[in-house]
């Protein structure tokens, strides 16, 4: 049957659909609108059965099985009274049979086209068993690397936030949403959820609005800007109001200064958490702050259908209340085509295995970043090891190398290290597999022997370690961020034997390795890389691939340092260079003064381990001729910054250029850097490019306390170069108007 019928027809106006939809529905079939439940199997299917057939259920989250979708849409577009589908939720946050590379992971490409490929992938899988909606991208700014959550972003920064955000969006909705090979997307979790005080997750925030406006909520203006359908509220309180009932937030930010006319979720039962926070008496009151601050949709707590009705009748929430929040509901689900036909019919195949594990490896090899190389020792040469001791826990784990968030994701589907490095030696060299833990945190030592013994029999040893997907993801945040169980004593075990020492890291956030770095020769960041990261990892390791990948976070020496991120403030006491006290060499009686006084800490200094920004390569690169068109300008102005750029060594490589800015006196202190273009590109040995950069006054204004987004005049600072710590600088004079 065709739902297609007098007042809701694909030829008319989308608001004339929605307002002769919202005359015909009754009142609960209107909050029916606004519920999303659960899937909770075919024994309870009937019961769901009943309610889509009444019009009490808009939305079901969890639900990836096809024949169960099929007959759900069927019976929500022929026989409720209106023919409206459902929106089926699912987290598809980095894959979905084929799982691409951690979100952090993905953002060290600094390559938004990737990431937007890796998104139309999982899309194209998720779609085939009915999901039309996922949940992501995250993209709350994460500074916090004990904060478990930090995987599932795209690291410390609101801009490369932003842009990678927006390729994500893209890639899940494409230019035309009501395509069946689409999902929709979500920007969550709005917002400052990144912010968890202490790095533990769902805590408060304390976020004042200048580092909220410049900080945390860019990246959802630019997914409102890329055309996200979806939001989803964050489970924080922000200065003590929780998100799902923030006003400010949800409608004076979102609606009114942004004009978002997609549709906002709670996160799972968040609303019902409004009284758990102390906001709300109860859950009708909870119902009532949530929907009039601006939710939409209740994530399976169930309140609105619960409460909404009655408070209408009694007068306490508007019908123009309700039926703009059904309105947003219904807008989404006519854009995504879901109202107009079966997508399903339309959409009945995943991409080819093939093509969607050549993305995944080309994700998981762009996301490595090599953090240290000492006398090249990568990339190996096949050809001249006979013999290659494989080391670590993570060496060989199908699952854990695809990391958190991965409810859909095939771990026959994952080929290890393990697995990829014998394949390229099979024939040349041994390899020899120990563990040497059971897991990463073990501290039993009992296979240390095995691991050392490999290593001195063989010519180098590659150590795989890091941390399980447990370990980080949802609620799963640590104080102490070193390597976790014995690996450390592993690595140094390893060590003694002489033998090259290269690292593997899989892990979900940044880890302190100030304790451990010395100790490799090479050092690799893979992060969790999904299926395809041990093919990656071998065609990084022997040089059939150049490492690309540049850090979207800081990585700290210990982890006392965090919260440590490039684009801090100056403080009015900054350290002239770094430096490092050994407490335990301060004379008893020493003068106060006699240890600097300075903003650094006694035992850690001032500098992170490795900046924002870096990371190498198997060439090298260098920066020179830095040139602005004008070192003043006026508002109305553009100035125009580039520089040139060689491969000055003896492999083709990836180098992302990356241009910062300092704004030097602002009435509001603004940070040291910040990062405001970047650019990616391939030289071959002895190339050159002249890289080019348009700076407007949008790259130098800032948001003030009235919420005005303005320039202020006078100078500021430019690098240019291939991390946070470029040093080729010039300057720009912005005028007074
Ligand atoms: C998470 C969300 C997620 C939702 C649905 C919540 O616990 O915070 O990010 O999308 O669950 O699974």
């Amino acid at each position: 049957m065709d739902m297609a019928n007098e007042y809701n027809s694909s030829e008319m106006a989308i608001e004339e659909r929605i307002r002769n939809l919202l005359t015909e529905m009754t009142l609960e079939e209107k909050t029916g609108q606004l519920n999303q439940v659960q899937w909770n199997g075919w024994e309870a299917f009937d019961a769901l059965a009943d309610d889509v057939r009444a019009g009490r259920v808009g939305s079901v989250i969890n639900l990836v099985d096809r024949a169960a979708v099929d007959a759900l849409q069927t019976i929500a577009r022929q026989e409720s009274r209106h023919g409206i589908p459902l929106l089926i939720g699912r987290d598809v946050i980095h894959g979905f049979h084929t799982v691409m590379p951690l979100p952090l992971a993905q953002a060290s490409s600094w390559n938004p086209e990737l990431v937007r490929d890796c998104a139309r992938i999982s899309a194209q899988e998720a779609a085939v068993t009915g999901v039309n909606w996922t949940f992501a991208p995250m993209i709350d700014v994460s500074r916090d690397p004990r904060w478990g959550r930090v995987a599932e972003s795209f690291g410390e920064d609101p801009y490369l936030t932003s842009v990678l955000g927006a390729a994500m969006i893209d890639g899940y909705q494409t230019s035309d949403p009501a395509s069946p090979d689409t999902i929709l997307a979500c920007a969550k979790h709005f917002a400052g959820y990144g912010a968890s005080e202490g790095g533990r997750d769902y805590n408060s925030t304390n976020i004042p609005p200048n580092e909220m406006r410049n900080v945390h909520l860019p990246p959802f203006k630019a997914a409102v800007e890329a055309g996200v359908a979806t939001f989803m509220t964050s489970f924080g309180d922000i200065d003590g109001v929780p998100a799902s009932g923030n006003e400010w937030l949800l409608t004076d930010v979102l609606r009114e200064e942004w004009s978002f006319d997609g549709m906002v979720v709670s996160d799972w039962e968040s609303i019902t958490q409004l009284c758990t926070h102390g906001m709300c008496e109860d859950e009708v009151d909870a119902a009532l702050v949530a929907a009039q601050a601006g939710v939409d949709m209740d994530m399976v707590g169930g309140l609105y259908s619960a409460h909404l009705p009655h408070l209408c009748e009694s007068g306490e929430i508007s019908m123009d209340r309700i039926d703009q929040l059904v309105g947003n509901i219904l807008r989404t689900k006519i854009r995504a085509g879901l109202i107009d036909g079966d997508r399903l019919d339309q959409h009945t195949e995943e991409p080819a295995r093939l093509t969607a594990l050549a993305v995944a490896r080309q994700a998981a090899t762009e996301s490595c970043v090599l953090l240290r190389n000492e006398k090249d020792t990568l990339p190996l040469a096949s050809d001249q090891i006979s013999s290659l001791a494989v080391i670590g826990p993570m060496a060989n784990e199908p699952a854990e190398q695809m990391g958190t968030w991965v409810f859909d994701g095939k771990s026959e589907r994952s080929v290890t290290p393990l697995d990829a490095i014998t394949s390229v030696l099979e024939g040349q060299a041994e390899v020899d597999f120990e563990p040497g833990l059971e897991t990463t945190r073990s501290h039993d030592k009992t296979l240390f022997t095995r691991a050392v013994e490999a290593a001195a029999s063989c010519d180098v040893a590659v150590l795989f370690i890091g941390e399980e997907a447990i370990l980080s993801g949802e609620a799963h945040c640590r104080a102490d961020i070193t390597l976790p169980g014995a690996q450390a004593d592993l690595v140094r075990a390893i060590r003694q034997t002489g033998k090259p020492v290269i690292g593997v890291i899989m892990a979900g956030r940044p880890l302190a390795l100030g304790d451990v770095i010395e100790e490799f020769d090479a050092l690799v960041y893979a992060w969790h890389g999904g299926s395809m990261s041990g093919p990656a990892l071998a065609d990084l390791l022997f040089g059939r691939a150049v490492p690309s990948g540049k850090l979207p976070v800081t990585f700290p020496k210990v982890s006392g340092q965090v919260p440590i991120y490039y684009g801090h403030k100056n403080t009015g006491r900054p350290p002239e260079a770094d430096k490092v006290i050994h407490i335990d060499d301060i004379e008893k009686g020493a003068p106060q003064t006699s240890l600097g006084m300075t903003s650094f800490l006694l035992d850690a200094g001032y500098e992170p381990l490795f900046p924002f920004g870096f990371g190498l390569s198997y060439t090298q690169f260098a920066y020179s001729d830095l040139h602005i068109d004008r070192h003043e300008m006026t508002e109305k102005e553009m100035a125009i910054v580039t520089a040139t750029v060689i491969n000055t060594g003896t492999r083709t490589a990836s180098e992302i250029t990356q241009l910062y800015i300092r704004d030097r006196v602002a009435r509001i202190t603004r940070p040291v850097r910040e990062l405001k273009a970047f650019r990616r590109q391939e030289l071959a040995p002895g190339e050159s490019v002249q890289v080019e950069f348009q700076l407007s006054v949008n790259e130098l204004a800032y948001y003030h306390r009235d919420g005005s987004f303005q320039a202020e005049p006078g100078d500021f600072d430019i690098w240019v170069g291939g991390d946070s710590r470029a040093d080729l600088h010039t300057s720009l004079r912005l005028l007074k108007a």
